[in-house]
């Protein structure tokens, strides 16, 4: 597929096939992933892969899929082919940034003009949207409200922080979010040319 149609064509879905895809799939949408770039190539970005029917149940109780179906959406964490959760710690960038190449004249480790560590998985997880498009499946992404239960609930540790939940699978018919009533901005809101 071309790039522009892989752009194109990519929007949140919220209702997938329940069955699995194979390996292969989850392999190349994961090898995709990491080519995310990262600053100082920290590589603090972590991708967590979930196709057990349980995994994923235990994934929906997290996220409390049942709210969801009680207000008319469909079971898209329990059911679709697998659940990807990128991670980034935070601790990897800072040991980074203290290394030889990286400190500032006085030895001292940057101050940070953003939090690197969520633009970088912010691109994992784009990368992840994408490639799911890329290889004839969909995506959606669903945030995490209480992130201490859901890294105790699947071994993640301290040090990661999970950013989100992306299931992937065979698009089914969806409920469109409520949210793309607002429309896009306005292209000449949005690119700025030479000077805002
Ligand atoms: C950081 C982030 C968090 C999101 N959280 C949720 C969510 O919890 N539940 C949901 O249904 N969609 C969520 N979305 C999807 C957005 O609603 C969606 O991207 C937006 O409405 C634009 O639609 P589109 O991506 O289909 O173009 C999230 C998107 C992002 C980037």
């Amino acid at each position: 597929m071309e790039f522009r149609e892989v752009v194109a064509r990519r929007r949140m879905v919220r209702h997938f096939a329940d069955e699995p895809v194979p390996a292969e799939v989850i392999d190349a949408i994961a090898a995709a992933a990491q080519r995310a770039p990262s600053a100082g190539f920290s590589q603090g970005q972590r991708l967590l892969v979930i196709t057990s029917p349980e995994g994923r149940r235990l994934v929906a109780g997290l996220l409390d899929e049942e709210a969801g179906v009680a207000e008319g959406w469909d079971r898209w964490i329990s059911e679709c082919a697998a659940l990807f959760v990128p991670c980034v710690s935070e601790p990897i960038y800072h040991r980074r940034y203290q290394e030889p190449d990286k400190v500032d004249e006085s030895g001292s480790e940057i101050v940070w003009p953003v939090p690197y560590w969520f633009v970088d998985v912010g691109m994992t997880s784009m990368l992840v949207l994408l490639a799911a498009v890329d290889e004839g499946l969909a995506a959606g992404f669903s945030g995490i409200t209480d992130i201490p239960a859901f890294r105790a609930a699947l071994g993640i540790p301290q040090e990661f922080t999970p950013v989100g939940v992306i299931p992937v699978g065979r698009p089914l018919p969806d409920r469109r979010s409520p949210s793309l009533r607002r429309g896009w901005v306005p292209s000449a809101e949005f690119v700025h040319r030479e000077r805002w």
